[in-house]
């Protein structure tokens, strides 16, 4: 947690977009379908071109087969025509004091994007080997070797591993808005995370909103007890419960509308699936 922390205030300037808080990046328009807000074109229809794109690259790019570094075969279908995201910058950071080979230099979209893959991968698996622990269950105990058995969320319910893979992919290649500005991440998405892999209310980390922050200001915040993401901005709608573009990913149907109650403060639990990407 500390190299977050470091990291955090190494990039304060306001301009471009930033990954996941932190990392500049640029906005990138060139997977976006020639249909990108064209109301009369059937949404249907321009998703689908969209996905075309993302995975086999347009315009003679260099993404082929999903072989170009400009290809994101992983998280280019939950961004869609949806949103021009924020990807990395090809090139690199300068090197400094605490990265004296400086940062990212490798980091192209393909490469982060394969990352992304194989740490949600890797994070749901782990997760289900935890639940599904046979000893532990023999044993009678569950993961933080409580007695009781350790609850199953992520196994067997394919509805939450994807919520936590677009989880992973909007935070990693958030929304950029018209000013090329990275938009923060939807509450909507972590509530949808919480409730659909069957966190009971009281545990749900989506309360710490950007617009409390500016209203109770000096607000302590211990990093170690942020969800990544947070702090979520609300979402905010317009006509016709149309969502309007002032948060990653802000498009229909992602909205959950599960109202929250409690400020949640604690954190015993295995949470660390999602701080890790951070
Ligand atoms: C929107 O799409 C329609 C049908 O494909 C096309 O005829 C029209 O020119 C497009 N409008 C804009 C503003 O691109
Ligand atoms: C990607 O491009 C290749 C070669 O241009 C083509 O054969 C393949 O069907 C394309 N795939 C998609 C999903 O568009
Ligand atoms: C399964 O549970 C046992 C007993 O609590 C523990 O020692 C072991 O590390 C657990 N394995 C996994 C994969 O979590």
């Amino acid at each position: 947690m500390i190299a977050i922390a470091l990291l955090l205030f190494s990039f304060t300037n306001a301009f471009a977009c930033k990954i996941s808080g932190y990392e500049s990046g640029t906005c990138s328009y060139r997977y976006l379908p020639t249909t990108y807000k064209n109301s009369t074109v059937k949404e249907r229809q321009a998703r689908k071109l969209a996905l075309a794109q993302w995975k086999n690259g347009t315009k003679g790019g260099p993404c082929e087969d999903g072989e170009g570094e400009h290809c994101m075969s992983f998280c280019g279908k939950y961004i869609a025509n949806y949103y021009p995201p924020c990807v990395p910058n090809v090139e690199s950071i300068e090197a400094d004091r605490n990265f004296p080979d400086g940062r990212w230099k490798s980091f192209n979209v393909k490469t982060k994007d394969r990352w992304i893959e194989q740490e949600t991968i890797r994070i749901i698996e782990e997760r289900i080997a935890i639940e599904t622990n046979k000893t532990a269950r023999k044993l009678g105990i569950d993961e933080f070797g409580n007695k009781g058995k350790t609850k199953r969320r992520f196994h067997k319910n394919r509805a939450c591993q994807e919520a936590y893979r677009k989880y992973m992919c909007w935070i990693n290649f958030p929304r950029c808005d018209e000013d090329e500005e990275s938009l923060p991440m939807c509450q909507s998405v972590c509530l949808n995370f919480f409730r659909t892999c069957g966190y009971e209310e009281d545990l749900w980390m989506c309360d710490d909103l950007i617009d409390n922050q500016v209203s109770s200001e000096p607000h302590e915040r211990d990093p170690s007890y942020d969800f990544v993401g947070a702090p979520f901005k609300k979402n905010e709608y317009g006509r016709r419960k149309k969502p309007l573009e002032v948060c990653t990913p802000s498009i229909k149907g992602s909205a959950s509308n599960f109202q929250i109650s409690k400020l949640v403060t604690s954190l015993g639990f295995a949470l660390s699936i999602i701080l890790i990407i951070a």
